[in-house]
């Protein structure tokens, strides 16, 4: 018995880095996975590799942060399995360094719609049936950036520092309906995402700075996030509800 048998998991952003990770650790405990994921090739590779392993997943493809993309991958989850057990928010868009002046209307939309706005909207939609069921467990990605804040980096900090505070707001509202809400931050991780932070930068030297800013002396791996969502929804952390995890080598020190 995995510490997962039997669990739907709707996992967004699962066709790469940290989604993937979570995807293939959650499924290797037995949950069958949903693979949110706007990139239609990146999410076959995650069901691909999860059936390879033995195990169940389906692909739902779209924009997370679309409410009718939301509703048809809360409903077709629904009719195929039956019921929700995890939402894992974990899709993103990254910001490379940009001085205020230069971010657009755009960049801020897009930052506050993908990385906080999403997990509102699918929060909305999955809880009605986490509550007919009297159980579920949230988990949502932010960032070791919405609490050790960086200079260029202000729409994607305020929309990780949303996430923050509406998994905690959240967390209180369903506490007593068997529903736990948790936050984690990754430090910077070993993911294709990382790059894209220091696009307007030498990669060396870009590459360089975020190694050197992790006190543990290395990149996060995705399964470093990944083991700490499996612990955040399996029963062992029942307790457990509005915490924000940092994951991140000591970063946020
Ligand atoms: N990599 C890092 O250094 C780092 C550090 C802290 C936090 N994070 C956060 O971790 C999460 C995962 O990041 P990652 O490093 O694995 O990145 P990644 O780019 O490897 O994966 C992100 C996935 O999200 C998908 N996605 C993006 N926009 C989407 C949308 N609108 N709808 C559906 N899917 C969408 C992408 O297609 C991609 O597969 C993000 O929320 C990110 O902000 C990453």
């Amino acid at each position: 018995m995995g510490k997962l048998s039997g669990r739907i998991a709707i996992i967004t952003g699962a066709g790469s880095g940290l989604g993937q990770a979570t995807a293939l650790t959650f499924a290797n405990e037995g949950a069958t996975i949903v693979v949110a994921e706007l990139r239609e090739e990146a999410a076959a590779s995650t069901v691909a590799k999860i059936e390879e392993g033995g195990g169940k997943a389906k692909a739902i493809i779209g924009d997370i942060s679309n409410v009718d993309y939301v509703k048809k991958l809360i409903d077709e989850t629904i009719t195929e399995f039956g019921q929700i057990d995890i939402l894992v928010n974990n899709a993103g868009v990254p910001m490379s360094f940009t001085p205020i002046e230069e971010v657009t209307e755009e960049q801020w939309d897009l930052q506050l719609n993908v990385n906080a706005k999403a997990a509102f909207l699918t929060s909305k939609y999955a809880i009605p049936h986490m509550k007919k069921k009297g159980k579920g467990s949230i988990v949502n990605i932010s960032s070791i950036a919405s609490k050790r804040v960086r200079p260029g980096l202000t729409a994607y900090c305020a929309a990780k520092g949303a996430i923050v505070l509406l998994t905690q707001a959240l967390a209180i509202e369903v506490a007593n309906q068997g529903i736990r809400v948790n936050a984690i931050n990754p430090g910077p991780a070993e993911t294709p995402m990382l790059e894209k932070f220091f696009a307007s930068m030498d990669p060396v030297e870009g590459r360089k700075l975020f190694e050197n800013s992790v006190p543990i002396g290395r990149l996060c791996e995705p399964e470093d996030i990944a083991n700490m969502s499996l612990y955040l929804c399996s029963d062992e952390a029942s307790f457990i509800t509005g915490a924000v995890y940092d994951v991140d080598g000591g970063r946020g020190l």
